[in-house]
């Protein structure tokens, strides 16, 4: 266990890139190995939640290398192509590899085990346990959580489903599955999470469409069975890691920094939309559209923020984003009210206790309830001088050592490992653009 400690900040002025998409990188190697001939990926993101995907595929037959020019190759089997694994695939911290892959494995007739770190095995599995269940696979489970085991039948069952969690992990597990099934698997989403499984997918050559219905609820329907064509996939920067460097700039003066080639899919942007309505100066330049996804500069300044309420429905679109929010919202004057987070107890750790723990340790005011948080800004630096727990969870890990960057005294937190998940460079990044990280 590495313990950092963050302290005042010189300004960040510059112009950096971001380090790959994980969303986008799980999705990319397993629609990689389902495709057939050679997928070649650029901008893969080379963190410890990617490379447990990368091993659980190479466990299952499939070719996964880092070429000489820095490029990534898959070579694909096709639909329904993987091979049983020889050991139990261990997905470490990460949901999304966890959650994806069972879909993706589990519509093989053969049988895998599944497990992963102390975090990851907390966290419920239900809800992809359910749908995937009716669609025919075997699973052996104590409580619903991992390690299991699953076996998919001879011929699956693709079903019509409603999601009852926003996820897009559930989502994309279904979709995964339904790759292998005969006929149409159909998502109904009640609220829209992000849809980079269809946009890759159709990128891949698969038959899927989303529907807007009434309200805002979506309609995807999958045609099983696609003969999926490999591909030349560029990765854009991770909008999610971007997030720690917009509100590091935001809250330390002088600040002026452009983040280059950053994914601005609108289903991830939510972060963004909250503070400039908070009073951040963000800009966006170069908007283009790279294998169907929304790519683009984005330019912020420092100054002052306020306190915002932010909408329930817009949680989806930045569920990744309320550790660093409140990062922000404790610099901001006023109150920040976060609201309809329920989810975030069930993220790499209980994110709204372990935040409202945090905070408060830092001197700021909050406020808390089964599914809101409620941060109480002076418009002034927070006091911090004082080490925080971040149980296992790379995002609180990162908030705290912004929050340090502008706190009247530093901010340690007690393990950074977890960083190496999503944003293995953080610190030599942060560190190089005017930070004051140290091992303590
Ligand atoms: C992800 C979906 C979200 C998000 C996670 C990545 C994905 O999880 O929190 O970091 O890549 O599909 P949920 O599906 O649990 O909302």
């Amino acid at each position: 266990m590495t313990s950092l400690r963050s302290s005042k900040s010189k300004p960040f002025i510059g112009e950096i890139s971001i380090s790959g998409d994980k969303s986008m990188s799980h999705r990319a190697l397993m629609l990689g190995s389902v495709s057939i001939g050679k997928t070649k990926i650029s901008g893969l993101l080379e963190s410890d939640d990617v490379l447990a995907t990368a091993n659980a595929l190479g466990q299952m037959g499939i070719n996964v290398t880092k070429n000489n020019n820095g490029f990534w190759e898959v070579d694909g089997r096709g639909v329904g192509g993987l091979i049983k694994p020889k050991n139990v695939l261990d997905l470490g911290n990460s949901g999304t590899a966890a959650r994806l892959l069972i879909g993706l494995v589990g519509s093989h007739q053969f049988d895998s085990m599944i497990t992963g770190d102390e975090s990851l095995i907390s966290r419920p599995m239900d809800r992809i346990i359910t749908p995937l269940s009716q669609m025919g696979m075997n699973f052996n489970s104590a409580k619903n959580k991992l390690p299991l085991s699953v076996r998919g039948p001879s011929t699956l069952i693709p079903i019509k489903y409603k999601l009852p969690v926003p996820s897009a992990q559930v989502k994309s597990a279904i979709l995964l599955a339904g790759l292998n099934a005969p006929g149409q698997t159909i998502i109904i989403e009640p609220e829209p999470t992000r849809n980079h499984t269809e946009i890759m997918l159709r990128e891949f050559g698969a038959n899927i469409s989303t529907k807007v219905l009434g309200n805002g609820v979506r309609q995807i329907t999958l045609f099983g069975q696609p003969e999926l064509k490999s591909k030349y996939v560029e990765i854009p920067g991770d909008i999610s890691s971007a997030a720690f460097l917009l509100v590091a700039a935001i809250i330390t003066p002088g600040s002026c920094l452009t983040l280059e080639r950053v994914g601005l899919n609108p289903l991830r942007t939510g972060l963004i939309k909250t503070l400039k309505e908070m009073g951040a100066k963000i800009t966006i330049k170069n908007l283009k559209t790279v294998g169907g996804e929304k790519v683009g500069d984005i330019v912020v300044k420092s100054g002052p923020l306020s306190g915002v309420t932010i909408p329930r429905k817009r949680a989806p679109s930045m569920i990744d984003e309320y550790p660093i929010l409140s990062i922000a919202a404790a610099n901001a004057f006023g109150t920040t009210k976060m609201r309809g987070l329920a989810e975030l107890r069930v993220k790499e750790s209980d994110r709204i206790k372990v935040m409202a723990e945090g905070l408060k340790k830092c001197g700021i005011q909050i406020d808390q309830s089964e599914d809101s948080l409620v941060v109480h800004g002076k418009g002034e630096s927070p006091r911090g001088g004082t080490q925080v727990k971040t149980d296992h969870d790379h995002r609180i890990a990162m908030s705290f050592l912004i929050l340090g960057m502008n706190s009247r005294q530093p901010i340690a937190i007690d393990d950074s490992r977890f960083i190496n998940t999503s944003f293995p460079n953080f610190t030599k990044l942060m560190n190089s653009l005017g930070a004051n990280i140290n091992v303590f």
